[in-house]
């Protein structure tokens, strides 16, 4: 018998942002099955999270049907359905040159990040679909699947997929009233991309990212909550950035051509071929 707490199952959800997306929807109240490969550090999060009631961890390869179907069955069984489903494992995956990528490597980065999201969805949507309450479906997608230069080649091609995917499932399981959303996160402190490397990347920071401070689980997990709960009701098939606003700087065309940052000290109007005069004013005081 399901109560009135929703109940959500985050896969990914023993380390990083699925980690701090199973922290969040706990502490708003709702019931979680994470899922996750790493047994030992789902019994960590069992340990750590405190009431063992509105928590349980799941053994689950998400490439795997069998084991997608027996996560979201834990839902039903334990909890009494699912409202909530957050697809957010992941691996980085294939890298090098495309030229030695081993196929191998290409289908298992595939494996884990665009099929494990299609078999999320279609096991997940099934339970919404047959309740009839609706629900919402957020797919961690990647600031490296919107442009390239931001990831690994396989795993932003895979990233993208997902995008693509979310866009299609929207449309399909709308007269459900079950919205699916992507999020593309940029760069995120956790053990996937800081693991080895995080001195020299937070040293990198400001040459790539506007926003001055790095971006934490904690500020996807906000952006998950908000599109997993009623304020976000019309809101579906996007793709939201969450990402220190590193895609919005975009090619950095100004810095090429006002190499001494000019531009930021005159103040006017520029009317191109029209045979006016630019007008402009330097900033410390009035000038044309
Ligand atoms: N950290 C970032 O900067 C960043 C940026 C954009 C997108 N992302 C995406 O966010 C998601 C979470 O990444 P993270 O940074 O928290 O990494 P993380 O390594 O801290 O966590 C990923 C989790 O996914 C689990 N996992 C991997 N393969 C699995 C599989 N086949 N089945 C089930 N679980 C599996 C891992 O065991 C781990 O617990 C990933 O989809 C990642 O691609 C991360």
């Amino acid at each position: 018998m399901k109560s009135s707490e929703p109940v959500a199952v985050v896969t990914g959800g023993a380390s990083g942002i699925g980690r701090a997306i199973a922290l969040r929807l706990l502490a708003a109240g709702m019931r979680v099955v994470v899922g996750d490969v790493n047994a030992a550090n789902g019994a960590r999060l069992l340990s750590e999270a405190g009431d063992p009631g509105t928590l349980r961890f799941v053994v689950t390869d998400v490439a795997q049907e069998a084991d997608v179907a027996a996560l979201i069955d834990t839902a039903v069984r334990d909890f009494g359905g699912l409202d909530v489903l957050v697809n957010n494992a992941g691996v980085g995956g294939a890298f090098g040159p495309l030229t030695d990528i081993d196929a191998a490597d290409w289908d298992r980065t595939f494996a884990v990040i665009g099929r494990g999201v299609f078999l999320g969805t279609k096991y997940g949507a099934r339970v919404m679909i047959s309740a009839g309450t609706g629900g919402s479906i957020v797919n961690m997608s990647s600031a490296a699947g919107l442009v390239g230069g931001a990831g690994p080649l396989a795993y932003s091609a895979a990233k993208a997929a997902v995008v693509n995917f979310t866009a299609n499932a929207a449309v399909e399981l709308a007269p459900h009233r079950i919205r699916v959303n992507a999020v593309c996160p940029g760069l995120i402190d956790t053990p996937m991309v800081m693991g080895r490397n995080r001195a020299a990347i937070v040293d990198g920071l400001p040459a790539v990212q506007p926003w001055p401070d790095l971006g934490t689980p904690e500020h996807i997990a906000g952006l998950v909550h908000f599109l997993a709960g009623p304020d976000s009701e019309f809101v579906t098939g996007e793709a939201i950035r969450a990402d220190g606003g590193m895609l919005a700087w975009g090619p950095r065309m100004e810095s090429a051509h006002d190499r001494t940052g000019a531009t930021r000290r005159f103040a006017g109007f520029a009317d191109g071929s029209t045979g006016r005069p630019t007008v402009k004013r330097a900033l410390d005081g009035p000038s044309s």
